[in-house]
């Protein structure tokens, strides 16, 4: 699946402010089919509450529920959702001289007034996970609608709305984020390169 290359642009916001936000990933029918197949899998009881430690699911923490894609049984949209990010995995490889392999992504779920604490995603290179990319698949979503990703920047806070095919990629290693409290269903298929 061919999508647009990042452009320089782009490429010096990820490096110099530490993210980037694509506003039409995929094709439009794409992302009708991602968020039909996330729907499904939760309203079919295929989720489980993320935040899953060893002491217990915490709650406190974040309160979404999720489940992982499996590449071997991937539906059509999500191959193309695959094929998408190998494409920029290999762009950002080629770019920034990184050796970034692995791919893991999941739909994630955020009822009304579900949230996830401000947290960091490879914090001292405890992962594998060099950059984080946030993908919605929500319909018209507006400020009032809550469920913002804010990001904590050293230039400030920064919010992006969770709108359908918008694309937000940052640093998994050093940039603080959080999800704000849903007012409304907030879906979304999030990975990590
Ligand atoms: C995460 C996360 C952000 C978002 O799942 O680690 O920070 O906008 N998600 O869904
Ligand atoms: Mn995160």
């Amino acid at each position: 699946m061919l999508i647009t290359p990042l452009s320089e642009d782009e490429l010096t916001s990820l490096a110099k402010a530490g993210y980037l936000v694509r506003p039409a990933f995929l094709p439009a029918d794409t992302v009708q089919h991602l968020r039909a197949e996330c729907l499904n899998q939760y309203t079919q009881g295929q989720m489980r509450a993320a935040g899953l430690a060893l002491s217990g699911i915490q709650t406190d923490i974040r309160r979404d529920h999720i489940t992982w894609l499996d590449e071997g049984y991937a539906s059509p949209a999500q191959q193309a959702y695959f094929s998408a990010m190998h494409a920029l995995r290999t762009q950002l490889n080629e770019a920034f001289y990184l050796s970034m392999a692995s791919l893991e992504a999941h739909f994630a779920v955020y009822n009304v007034g579900d949230f996830y604490q401000a947290h960091v995603d490879a914090p001292q290179g405890r992962s594998q996970r060099v950059i984080s990319a946030s993908f919605y698949l929500n319909e018209a979503w507006s400020a009032i609608d809550g469920g913002a990703l804010r990001l904590h920047l050293p230039s400030g806070v920064h919010d992006v709305l969770p709108r359908g095919n918008t694309l937000v990629l940052f640093r998994s290693d050093h940039v603080l984020h959080e999800v704000m409290p849903a007012q409304r269903q907030r879906l979304s298929l999030t990975g990590w390169l």
